[in-house]
């Protein structure tokens, strides 16, 4: 019952068969792909997050999360290089272990993709109104740029800028390959500035005590700093259309994620060796809980006093500067954050949009959901449905809390997928394919081992938030959705078409061709 409702793996092929993409990626574009896809709100704001979790030691923990994401990037690459179609890690569950995971790991999805879309959109918020205040020496209130449980009461701008990108993506807006070019050149140059200027005044005895809160402290920060890594699958769902496979994927996979890890570390030694990242204490010399009303609390009471904490910062970044004697240019990094991080909400929100679309044309979820609009050919229906929910999520919810309930979805797909792999090399042996992991029987054991690790290390609040929604996932399954399921019925191929699909808006590289099928 549980591994039952295979969808037969040569029927979903069909639909890659159909387009096959040109082979045109190499290893540097794979790179730069995966480098433009990772770095956003993970670095720019969760860095203070992780410091209040970890202090100095938070430096090891994007190790850690990095580490993780390599090998589970890796097994991820075999899957989307053999299976290059729609719908990702649902996707494939559905071909290797049946509906009922598949149905799991898609309503996992749906933390991965709608929280993270909205975790992003608070981060952008917290920049923007950073950039605002310091550019116009205005003092917006907090009751409308935080929500309830970080010390206001909706955070508007957070919300504005989800309906914003909903809009763009209900009109079918595309991002061409030269603005994202130029984004990553944006975040790239952004965090450059920041390392050339902060690691040349860094004081050594910042970094002690190194870990505070000891190793718990240390895993509990790589499990929301994972959240900076989150997006490499950009990478490996362009498989089909990279050169030499084989090579070129693990370069661009552990050349993007190693990149990020140095930047991350680089940019990680200079906050702490700059302003210091020991954890807020409250009054009674406790340590605060990141996200917690409290810690909003003890850093408006630290800011009244006049001694800040960069764990206290919305702009971790552009704080930091400011606070070592480059304010113009830490608002410069407000203003680079500002425009590269909608990027990342449009990415994250198209991806949500098609892995519902995708369940809808199997029949799990209602038909409505993979309406196409006359004139824009998108999906509008899902679109605005999860354009109301991202911006929801942004109002009331801190981006730290939004991140790892975002990290739980992800965790949970990544370790079904590494478990697909395995599976699928004893099943299914004979199939071509253009990648394999390299040592899986090494490689896939530590993926799966690390997203529980990572998940373990996650808060009891979150992990009780994903037991909450993986029940409620259940009853919709058997309530709704096991007896309207396609393959159940016995339709396979009604639900190979995706001429209804719009296009993916952000194209691997200038000069790529746009892949027509697959997720963002
Ligand atoms: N890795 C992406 C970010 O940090 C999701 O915003």
């Amino acid at each position: 019952m549980i591994f039952g409702r295979v969808k037969p793996l040569d029927a979903i092929l069909a639909t890659a068969e159909k387009k096959s993409l040109h082979r045109s990626l190499g290893a540097f574009q794979l790179t730069m792909l995966g480098i433009g896809a990772v770095i956003g709100t993970g670095i720019f704001v969760l860095t203070a997050e992780a410091a209040q979790k970890a202090g100095p030691g938070m430096m090891l923990s994007f190790v850690i999360a990095g580490f993780v994401c390599a090998v589970a990037a890796l097994c991820y690459a075999e899957m989307a290089a053999m299976v290059p179609v729609s719908g990702s890690a649902y996707t494939y569950s559905y071909a290797v272990m049946g509906e009922l995971i598949a149905w799991m790991v898609g309503w996992a999805l749906i933390l991965e993709y709608a929280v993270a879309a909205g975790a992003v959109s608070v981060g952008w918020s917290g920049y923007v109104v950073g950039l605002i205040e310091h550019t116009f020496h205005l003092d917006i209130p907090d009751l409308l740029t935080r929500g309830p449980f970080d010390g206001g009461m909706v955070n508007l701008p957070a919300m504005l800028i989800a309906a914003l990108v909903t809009w763009l993506l209900v009109i079918g807006t595309k991002e061409s390959a030269t603005v994202n070019a130029v984004l990553v050149l944006i975040k790239v140059a952004a965090l450059t500035l920041f390392i050339v200027l902060a690691l040349p005044v860094i004081n050594m005895d910042k970094f002690t005590p190194f870990a505070p809160l000891g190793f718990s402290g240390i895993s509990a920060a790589a499990a929301s700093i994972f959240f900076a890594y989150v997006g490499f699958d950009a990478v490996s769902t362009a498989a089909e259309e990279t050169k030499n496979p084989q090579r070129n994927m693990p370069i661009g996979l552990i050349g993007s994620l190693g990149i990020c890890t140095i930047f991350y570390m680089l940019v990680a030694a200079g906050v702490i060796g700059t302003v210091g990242a020991q954890p807020v204490a409250g009054p009674a010399g406790e340590v605060l809980a990141a996200g917690s009303p409290a810690l909003s609390q003890q850093c408006a009471a630290l800011a009244a006093a006049g001694t800040e904490a960069v764990t206290c910062s919305k702009e971790a970044l552009a704080w930091t500067l400011r606070e070592i004697g480059w304010p113009q240019i830490g608002n410069l990094l407000g203003l680079a954050a500002g425009l590269a991080l909608p990027s990342v909400i449009l990415m994250m929100m198209f991806g949500q949009t098609r892995i519902f679309f995708v369940m809808s044309r199997d029949g799990l979820l209602p038909a409505v959901f993979s309406k196409v609009h006359p004139t824009y050919k998108t999906p509008h229906v899902i679109t605005i449905l999860t354009g109301i929910f991202v911006a929801l999520f942004a109002a009331f919810f801190p981006v730290g809390i939004l991140a790892d309930i975002s990290n739980s979805g992800t965790l949970f797909a990544f370790a079904a997928v590494s478990i697909a792999v395995m599976r699928l090399r004893k099943t299914d042996a004979n199939r071509a394919r253009p990648f394999r992991t390299p040592a899986i029987y090494i490689t896939a054991p530590f993926a799966i081992a690390g997203c529980v690790y990572l998940f373990y290390s996650l808060g009891i609040e979150t992990k009780l938030m994903f037991v909450g929604w993986a029940t409620l996932g259940l009853l919709v399954y058997f309530g709704y959705s096991r007896s309207r399921s396609h393959v159940g019925r016995g339709v396979v191929d009604v639900a190979e078409d995706d001429a209804g699909i719009p296009p993916q808006p952000v194209p691997p590289f200038p000069g790529a061709p746009t892949p027509g099928g697959k997720d963002a």
